[in-house]
């Protein structure tokens, strides 16, 4: 905590901030999730001893979710053998063992997904069931049209980034805007990739997801990026090609959520790697579930299973016995060219996963140099490392209560100018926490339909309507 900026953070007792609405609201609906999901598995199994410890689970979980309807207070986690679990008892306790309706609300969330995960781990049989997975699969099959548009897409993409490496005729200047057209184009549909994370689904049907995700949503969306550095992106991720030709050039992806959007981040991962803008692009996913739909690492390779035989992923009946539409032989032909240029990618070392145990600490980010120097040092070795989602965005600025004009780069603290690393953050906005805006603009997007007014509240940032792209160079 004494890392930390000294602007307060958002605590769920404030009724105008979406952490009120989240503790109140959204969380016990997620954790009323996890117990049916539990349920149904438990309901299959036959081994007795098993099944009595699934039982016990679920049992805790009731508990969890009692306790924190009733503004309890949060209790230590249990120790499950991982070392994150005194930091999170220390910090507890230096906050005076709050209760669940007034404590910081990113502590509290992060405790929350700790504690359940903590239920699993101490288990025998359940030690690695991952109570998310199936509704972060069930929503990836949800998203099959946009799948299927971009990867139609992707392959013109990917030849268009190759031949660009060329002149084909153009004058250096006319290839050089093509490529930074397509570098944002690419960004784009990797940034409103996070606009449906599964913690949201609360208030979001699988028909808003879909509308979500096409390509005519994205472009009516462009305006709605409020602060959009992707050109300065662009400029430092070219100028390295340049300069350091025959060299590893890494791209860094701090990866947000499993299903669609691992599935753009991929897409632009691959692009990256197509278009010589990188040469090795290395993913960060969590090591436990978090957040309902973050990545963990079988999420990777349960995507790529999925897009291995496409047809009989998004065909197979779902549970209600409802059929689906066979994919055209041309769209299978699509998704397995995708399949196989990313697991060529991973098969060379080119796309590598590197889970760290630092991603599901209760913290800021303003605590990585000093709390995991070693993942710090590892970061610094990249051209660029980008942030995606919601939740990273508000770990970089440390869900803090900043003025909407301070500077991103004041915001990040010791990840800012001079740090070493280079930032570059896609967060669609599901939170109060907002920098970098010009002056007035927060005012104004109040005054929009569903902005929040003159109640005091940023609801406009709740939603995932608006989005900010903001970049720090912090190797100068
Ligand atoms: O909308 C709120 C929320 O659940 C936040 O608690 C969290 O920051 C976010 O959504 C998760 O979103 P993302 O998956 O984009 O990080
Ligand atoms: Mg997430």
């Amino acid at each position: 905590m004494e890392l930390d900026p000294k602007t307060p953070q958002y605590l769920t007792s404030d009724p105008k901030s979406f952490a009120s609405v989240s503790a109140h609201e959204r969380w016990p609906v997620i954790v009323t999730g996890a117990i049916d999901d539990l349920h149904r598995t438990v309901g299959d199994v036959t081994d007795e001893e098993k099944r009595a410890e699934g039982k016990s689970i679920i049992e805790n979980l009731a508990k969890l979710k009692y306790e924190l309807q009733h503004n309890r207070q949060l209790t230590p986690l249990p120790d499950d053998g991982e070392p994150d679990i005194a930091e999170y008892n220390k910090e507890l306790e230096q906050r005076g063992n709050p209760t669940w309706h007034n404590v910081a609300w990113l502590f509290s969330e992060c405790y929350l997904y700790r504690r359940i995960a903590t239920l699993f781990r101490l288990s025998k049989h359940w030690k690695s069931y991952d109570v998310f997975s199936r509704q972060k699969m069930s929503t990836f099959k949800s998203s099959r049209p946009a799948v299927l548009e971009l990867a139609g897409k992707y392959k013109q993409l990917a030849q268009e980034a190759e031949s660009s490496k060329g002149t084909d005729g153009k004058s250096p200047e006319q290839v050089e805007e093509a490529e930074k057209l397509l570098f944002s184009e690419m960004c784009e549909i990797c940034l409103w990739g996070n606009a449906t994370d599964l913690s949201l689904l609360t208030s979001l049907t699988y028909e808003d997801i879909q509308k979500l995700q096409g390509a005519e949503a994205r472009k009516s969306s462009q305006k709605n990026i409020i602060v959009n550095d992707m050109d300065a992106a662009f400029d430092v991720l070219r100028e390295a090609r340049k300069t350091k030709k025959n060299q590893e050039r890494r791209v860094d992806i701090v990866l947000d959520n499993a299903g669609f959007e691992l599935f753009v981040d991929l897409i632009l991962a691959g692009y990256l790697l197509s278009a010589g803008l990188a040469t090795t692009v290395v993913l960060h996913p969590k090591t436990i579930p978090w957040f309902v739909s973050d990545v963990i690492p079988k999420d990777f390779s349960d995507l790529l299973n999925a897009l291995y035989d496409p047809q009989a992923f998004y065909t197979a009946p779902d549970d209600t016995g409802k059929t689906y539409e066979p994919l055209s032989d041309r769209e299978v032909e699509e998704v397995k060219f995708l399949f196989s240029q990313w697991s060529h990618f991973h098969a060379e070392g080119k796309l590598v996963l590197r889970p760290h145990r630092f991603w599901t600490t209760p913290g800021s980010y303003w605590r990585l140099p000093t709390t995991a120097p070693e993942l710090f040092e590892d970061l610094k070795q990249s051209e660029l490392v980008l942030f995606k989602g919601d939740l990273n965005y508000r770990k970089l600025t440390s869900d803090a209560d900043w003025d909407p004009t301070t500077p991103f780069t004041t915001a990040i603290g010791p990840l800012g100018p001079k740090s070493g690393m280079r930032t570059l953050a896609f967060r669609t906005c599901k939170a109060d926490v907002v920098v970098g805006l010009p002056a007035g603009m927060d005012e104004k997007l109040r005054q929009t339909e569903k902005g929040g007014g003159d109640s005091g509240a940023r609801k406009w940032a709740w939603s995932g309507k608006w989005a900010v792209v903001s970049f720090c160079d912090g190797k100068v």
